[in-house]
């Protein structure tokens, strides 16, 4: 079976979905391994690197992709629908693509590889279980950008972090406050404290307080109901517009108080919670710093455009979307590990192996031969649910060849 990785072609993404050291263990399963020339030297990884390691380097994209089995990428065509569209042509009935690819953002992305006959694995749907932890690839991604918000906050901000006793005098440390602490939130708690500021954080679910404490800093306790905010999967659920009114409220005078606020609330599938407002800014210190990292969806600040630099009232706000590809080789050192764990469990041996009854493999099949198999991304289009049981196709091998 020919495994094949193209080189990103979305704008700026300096990441690459498979590294050197992930070759030799496909190549000992059985796999042939195929890369685009180029593919992974913004990320540090040369294609005489990749050679050694036994992969075949190939310079022609098109025939990359049709000589494919399965297609491992950082971005599938949903999370790279402009400069993805061109490789659609090359894309043959069969075709297996293992890649993050937005299905819940972008499902007519889905239905366009669905009706090329095209099987995609949208690596987001990967349900957060203890078994799924080492191909989830959401989660590998938000710890880098956690810790890298953190950098940039620093490097922005006109003060140093640690507290520091000199002979011009005492430094103050830097005050945090980190909102949401899933992944994100948790790895950018864990940044800043090793950079020695103080750190607060919160979360609407309060399982994470111990977290958040075991972490060394403190949880800000706010009289908010949040009894059943978090969903049987560990994720926050959207809560009614009258609780975010009275959270901002809240939240207000914990921002004011900060240097730094890192903010990561998400809730899947939907627009990021609206926390910060303009006021909330305007009540900060001139020289103030927000990341906000759910710029993607909307923001958690009212003042947020994702991928800017906007200064209101000498209050520095970032909005970047794609923090994991400024730290491209352990990114992609971790992606590469998520997707060849993926991979393994939809392979025997040097065949292409569906087996419907393993819950990872089920929850993130997308398409399978012509139809849109996802609950959510048939509903996202208006679909009627799939009539066999539960909704899914029947438990089968899918020959790739
Ligand atoms: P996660 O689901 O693990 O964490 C989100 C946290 O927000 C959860 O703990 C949830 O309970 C909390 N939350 C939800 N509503 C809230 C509210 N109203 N107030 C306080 N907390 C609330 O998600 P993860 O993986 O940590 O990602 C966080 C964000 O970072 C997402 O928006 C994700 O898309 C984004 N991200 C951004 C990147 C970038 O480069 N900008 C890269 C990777 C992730």
């Amino acid at each position: 079976m020919i495994i094949s990785v193209p080189k990103e072609t979305y704008l700026g993404e300096r990441r690459v979905a498979l590294v050197p050291a992930s070759v030799p263990p496909l190549v000992k399963s059985g796999q042939r391994v195929q890369i685009e020339s180029g593919a992974g030297i913004a990320a540090g990884f040369t294609d005489d690197a990749y050679r050694q390691s036994g992969a075949e380097v190939i310079a022609d994209r098109p025939q990359l992709f049709q000589s494919a089995d399965i297609v491992l990428q950082v971005r599938g065509l949903g999370a790279n629908p402009h400069a993805g569209a061109a490789d659609l042509d090359a894309m043959r009935e069969g075709l297996v693509i293992i890649a993050p690819s937005d299905p819940l953002g972008n499902p007519a992305a889905v239905r366009q590889l669905a009706e090329r006959g095209v099987t995609l694995f949208a690596m987001e749907l990967i349900p957060r279980i203890t078994r799924a932890q080492s191909m989830d690839v959401l989660s590998s991604m938000a710890t880098i950008a956690g810790y890298k918000a953190v950098l940039l906050a620093a490097d922005r901000l006109p003060k140093m972090f640690p507290l520091m006793m000199t002979a011009a005098g005492t430094l103050t440390p830097a005050k945090v406050f980190v909102v949401g602490a899933g992944v994100a939130g948790l790895q950018a708690i864990a940044s800043a404290r090793r950079l020695g500021a103080v750190v607060h954080a919160y979360d609407v679910r309060p399982a994470v307080k111990e977290q958040v404490e075991s972490l060394g800093a403190k949880f800000v306790e706010v009289p908010l109901e949040t009894t059943g905010a978090e969903t049987a999967g560990g994720y926050a659920k959207q809560l009614g517009e009258e609780f975010y009114q009275k959270q901002r409220e809240l939240m207000a005078r914990t921002v004011a108080g900060s240097d730094v606020c890192i903010t990561t609330a998400a809730i899947p599938g939907k627009p990021s919670p609206r926390i910060i407002t303009a006021e909330a800014v305007h009540g900060m210190t001139p020289g103030s710093v927000i990341v906000d990292l759910a710029a993607e969806r909307g923001g958690n600040c009212e003042l947020t455009k994702a991928d800017h630099c906007i200064v209101e009232n000498g209050v520095t706000i970032l909005g970047p979307t794609n923090l994991p590809s400024e730290v491209p080789t352990h990114a992609s050192q971790m992606l590469a590990k998520n997707l060849t764990n993926f991979a393994k469990l939809v392979t025997r041996g040097s065949e292409f192996h569906l087996n419907l009854e393993d819950e990872v493999v089920r929850t993130t099949l997308a398409t399978y031969r012509g139809d849109i198999v996802n609950p959510q991304v048939r509903e996202l289009l208006g679909l009627e649910p799939l009539k066999t049981a539960e909704g899914l196709p029947p438990v089968d091998h899918l020959a790739t060849k």
